[in-house]
């Protein structure tokens, strides 16, 4: 499978983990903290392998293309926005009044930053990379997957 294909999979998940979570009332506190603990986890793995294989890609064939470069730089700031709010929540008690506020916060920062990959940097990245390099990242996605899961 393509690596677009992957990571939009990735976004679907986490988009359901978040809706989920908008389902609970005040007082569901355990629950929430539950479903932060699994969406922390899909983030994290999504954003490392991001990092690791994806954007280093695009930026790589971006070079000479401002536009498209910057596409990647700002997709590396906003992980860095996201990474920041799950360290507050991971050190936050479930019971804290910010924690549901924190969490609606972190889900509108991970929905802006899945509307700009899917509506621009995918795009950037079926144009300069192509479809065999996209499946050759996938096949690299697969494996980090696998072995994050062992
Ligand atoms: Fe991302
Ligand atoms: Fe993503």
């Amino acid at each position: 499978m393509d690596a677009i294909t992957l990571l939009k999979r990735d976004h679907r998940e986490v988009k359901a983990l978040f809706a989920e979570a908008d389902e609970l009332g005040d007082r569901a506190t355990t629950a929430r903290a539950k479903l932060f603990a699994k969406i922390d986890e899909a983030l994290t793995l999504h954003a490392r392998i991001e990092e690791a294989v994806f954007y280093p890609a695009i930026k790589e064939k971006a070079k000479a293309r401002s536009e498209e470069r910057d596409d990647v730089l700002e997709a590396y700031e906003e992980h860095d926005v996201v990474k920041s709010l799950i360290k507050q929540l991971e050190a936050l008690d479930p019971s804290d009044e910010a924690y549901k506020a924190k969490l609606t916060v972190l889900k509108e920062n991970v929905e802006h930053h899945v509307k700009e990959e899917e509506s621009s940097l995918f795009k950037v990245a079926r144009e300069l990379l192509g479809e065999e390099e996209l499946e050759q990242i996938g096949r690299q996605i697969e494996a980090m997957k696998e072995k994050a899961a062992a």
